[in-house]
């Protein structure tokens, strides 16, 4: 996730573009620049917040120009890495916000045509390939680029030779268009635009528009005008920055079919995760701490599942001062923000073991992912609710994408049955979209219980460190004491804390362990407790046996912790409202961790 923005008018670009920018800085702060058509093209840009650029910069003239904010994908954060990037001769400047799947097929190519390349960046191969498009005409150039480019993308580009014109373009990444008097805007977001206009345009996907002072033209790939009514945007600003939802923990919610595309994308076909070593292992031992040890946890079920390989997970500030055996599995460790110290530490430790490790991570460059011998990276974009959802969906599905080509580089997998899962895979968005379709009936439920002073929270199997999951969210933001129990474990002890006004939260499925999470809703019955089941849509036993019920959609067992966290999200965030919680900011916590 980065942000970009474009101004094509008659006022000086450079103001114009940098406050519009620090709209975006919720999107990434890793580095940014800015590319102004004046007197030639002048192009600034540096590692860190926009106010670090900004501090550096001179007074540019030029009244056409586009800036960026960079959230690292392909190649750490640097200066060299920065968008915009800039073609051989100097004319044509490109900001980028998605992934170029092909980029390294189109880099090769173009290198061999003598194109020089100065960064990692996937970017850099689609500023090279419109230059060599480039024959005067900026959009018919970056049109003919497009068409020859795989991936998501929401671009901008300007030229030294067409002062006067911003080219932008989406696919699969958002960007939305400004109109105002005698000048024109794009941007990745709205909040970048509002202070100059509330009329707007919205791209869609294989679209393109031409920036100039006079107005915005889109037209679709094919080069077809396409005809589009300005909207008028009521949001004030700082509802427009969380995307008109009250909390960033709900829109990250809402965000989650989207992140588990991205960390699909160009990823199921031939399972290329990193090309990363799996050979000659005989376990995995999973790695981590708070939110992204539940997913460690389940980690181990899906490895076991997929791959049949003997895997264990342990938190991270626990296997730090263990004895380890002298085996040496290959240690997955997984952090959002690749900074948490007892993770960083028990990297250090699985080395010091002799261990090789592998890193699942969502920061790029963080210290996680230098300490760790191959990274896997989770493409969840910046996440600024406390509460981690998103990172944690997509930590599952690149477990999913390890356990695949580990089952089939070990033999334990066959192709069939791996074409299957992949299809499975591929539609875990829609199940997610499905679930938040139904947010509504979760919320009803949530406020129905939302009063209670302690909520449990059951499942068995791969639903159990699920349930630990949807206790932990429950816990962190609305307060309320939540436990959660591997089913089976209620009547060694929990069932004493049982009355009619504890709920229980019963992840139901229809799986293999289905019948005995029956008799272990029996028991809470018999306490007089109610019971939430969550349930495979078209179960009609379910709801015999619970107060009440939420769906979920049939899927392999394995897959089904996705729409379930999902659902449960929902659950601790309505409870957390109606309770008057500070949601994004709960008390007590921060989002990185770094202290022992
Ligand atoms: C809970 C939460 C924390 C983190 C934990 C590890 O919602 O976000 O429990 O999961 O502090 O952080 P990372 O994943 O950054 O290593």
């Amino acid at each position: 996730m980065c942000g970009i923005v474009g101004y094509a008018g008659r006022r000086r670009a450079m103001g114009i573009l940098l406050d519009s920018l620090k709209r975006l800085e919720y999107r990434g702060y890793d580095s940014a620049g800015i590319a102004v058509v004046g007197n030639g093209l002048q192009v600034y840009k540096d590692k860190g917040f926009i106010a670090n650029l900004e501090a550096q910069l001179p007074s540019l003239e030029g009244t056409t120009g586009l800036a960026h904010t960079r959230w690292a994908t392909h190649g750490p954060p640097s200066k060299v890495n920065a968008h915009p990037h800039v073609d051989c001769a100097g004319r044509i400047a490109l900001a980028h916000n998605g992934i170029i799947e092909n980029f390294a097929e189109l880099r090769d190519r173009l290198k061999e045509k003598g194109h020089a390349f100065r960064s990692e960046t996937d970017t850099e191969s689609l500023v090279h390939l419109v230059e060599s498009h480039y024959e005067g005409d900026l959009e018919a150039a970056v049109r003919s680029a497009l068409r020859e480019v795989r991936g998501s993308y929401a671009i901008a580009a300007v030229s030294s030779e067409e002062p006067g014109i911003v080219v932008g373009a989406r696919n699969e990444s958002p960007l939305v268009v400004g109109v105002g008097p005698d000048e024109t805007f794009l941007a990745s977001d709205v909040p970048a635009l509002l202070k100059h206009t509330d009329k707007v345009l919205y791209m869609m996907d294989r679209e393109m528009v031409v920036l100039t002072p006079d107005g915005a033209v889109i037209k679709d790939l094919e080069g077809r005008p396409v005809d589009r009514e300005p909207q008028r945007i009521t949001w004030t600003l700082e509802d427009a920055e969380k995307g008109g939802f009250e909390h960033f923990m709900l829109k990250e919610i809402f965000e989650q079919p989207a992140a588990i595309h991205e960390t699909l994308l160009g990823r199921v076909a031939n399972l290329d995760v990193n090309g990363f070593f799996l050979d000659g292992f005989t376990s995995v031992k999973l790695v981590a701490c708070g939110t992204s040890y539940h997913a460690a946890l389940a980690g181990k079920y899906i490895l076991e599942e997929i791959a049949g390989v003997p895997a264990s997970a342990e938190l991270a500030s626990e296997y730090r001062y263990s004895h380890g055996p002298q085996e040496r599995p290959l240690v997955i460790l997984l952090s959002q923000s690749g900074e948490t110290a007892d993770t960083l530490g028990a990297a250090r430790e699985a080395k010091r073991r002799g261990c090789k490790t592998l890193a699942i991570c969502n920061v790029i460059g963080s210290s996680l992912t230098r300490e760790a011998d191959k990274t896997i990276y989770t493409r969840a974009g910046l996440e600024i609710g406390v509460a981690a959802t998103k990172t944690f969906v997509t930590q599952l599905v690149g477990l999913y994408l390890i356990a695949l080509r580990l089952g089939l580089d070990r033999g334990t997998l066959g192709d069939e049955e791996a074409d299957r899962l992949k299809d499975e895979l591929r539609s875990l968005p829609r199940a997610v979209q499905g679930i938040l379709n139904r947010a509504d009936d979760i919320r009803a439920l949530a406020e129905k219980y939302g009063d209670a002073r302690d909520i449990f929270y059951i499942g068995r199997h791969v639903n159990y460190p699920i349930a630990m999951e949807g206790a932990l969210k429950l816990k962190e933001i609305s307060y309320i004491h939540a436990e959660a129990y591997a089913a089976g474990e209620l009547k060694h002890g929990p069932l004493a804390l049982l009355t009619p006004q504890t709920p229980v939260l019963a992840v139901a499925v229809r799986d293999h362990t289905y019948e005995k999470m029956r008799s272990n809703i029996g028991e809470v019955n018999a306490r007089g407790s109610p019971v939430v089941g969550v349930g495979t849509e078209g179960d009609r036993e379910l709801p015999k046996f619970v107060d009440d019920v939420i769906w979920v959609p049939e899927l392999s067992p394995v897959f089904v912790p996705v729409p379930v966290t999902v659902a449960m999200q929902l659950f601790a965030y309505h409870a957390a409202r109606k309770r008057g919680c500070p949601i994004d900011k709960p008390r007590n916590l921060a989002k990185s961790v770094t202290v022992e």
